[in-house]
């Protein structure tokens, strides 16, 4: 049988950085979720033009800024002067989508895990993997080496990173194998083992809607971490934390905080 290991980071995470409180994947979020005492955060990475990694969710510009097309076809200036914030409230103008390294940066502020979910645009799935892979790898060595003046005390976990792309997650893992992995499903399907073996992962990341008591147990009895996303409502997360589930992915952070599931063991 697999080693049971606890789950080595926070229990709550806090959707696209800071749930429904803030517009996704910016740094306005961040410090939202950070400020009501989250301590773990998931956000969506994909690359600009010139190969930058930042965060948006969609492969497309219009929904979440005041820009419009292919994300991908733009290079990283152009994607820094967009408004990112209006969209969501006025309070929030002008507010960007934040490279990795700025991420990074909020990171180390509020002592904050990472689980950095791969969003390749469609055909950039390897050099997507590649690159977020490299960057994380960079960005967060610098905090856990030990060596580093700038290092933030205690130092950062590694950053979890997960994706719905089988082909990101192995470019992932052939460019930086220490990394965490976690494969992402909708439904879990019923290769699931064979597919997370062969990325040598770490969690398997699920819709919570699909899963039920007996699929959590065998996959916890496969030696694997259980992260259950987006789950808004505090009975179901307790639900799932007593079925096995690692970890509960939020948009509702105001009423599913840091600590909700400290007495479930
Ligand atoms: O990583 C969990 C969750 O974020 C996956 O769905 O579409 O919100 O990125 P999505
Ligand atoms: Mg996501």
């Amino acid at each position: 049988a697999a080693a049971i290991l606890r789950w080595p980071y926070p229990r709550i995470v806090a959707h696209r950085g800071g749930g429904s409180l803030a517009p996704e994947n910016t740094l306005a979020a961040i410090d939202t979720g950070a400020a009501l005492g989250l301590k773990m955060i998931e956000f969506d990475a994909k690359l600009s033009s010139d190969d930058v990694v930042f965060l948006l969710h969609d492969d497309t510009l219009e929904r979440t800024s005041n820009g419009r097309g292919a994300a991908a076809r733009k290079p990283y200036a152009d994607i820094a002067a967009l408004d990112a914030g209006s969209w969501y409230d006025r309070r929030f103008r002008g507010e960007p989508m934040p490279t990795l390294a700025q991420v990074y940066g909020r990171c180390v502020t509020h002592g904050l895990a990472a689980n950095i979910e791969i969003k390749p645009c469609p055909g950039r799935e390897t050099a997507t993997g590649q690159r977020v892979a490299q960057e994380a790898a960079r960005l967060w060595a610098n905090g856990s080496n030990g060596t580093n003046a700038d290092a933030p005390t205690p130092p950062l976990p590694l950053p979890l990173l997960s994706s719905f792309s089988f082909e990101a997650l192995a470019a992932a893992r052939d460019a930086q194998p220490e990394l965490p992995r976690g494969l992402l499903f909708g439904a879990v399907p019923s290769d699931w083992r064979a597919r997370t073996d062969a990325l040598a992962c770490v969690s398997l990341h699920a819709d919570h809607r699909k899963l039920d008591a007996a699929l959590v147990g065998e996959i916890k009895a496969a030696g694997l971490f259980i992260l259950a996303y987006t789950v808004n409502d505090p009975e179901r997360a307790r639900t799932l934390a007593h079925w096995g589930v690692d970890a509960i992915c939020t948009d509702r952070i105001d009423l599913i905080g840091a600590d909700f599931l400290s007495s479930v063991p």
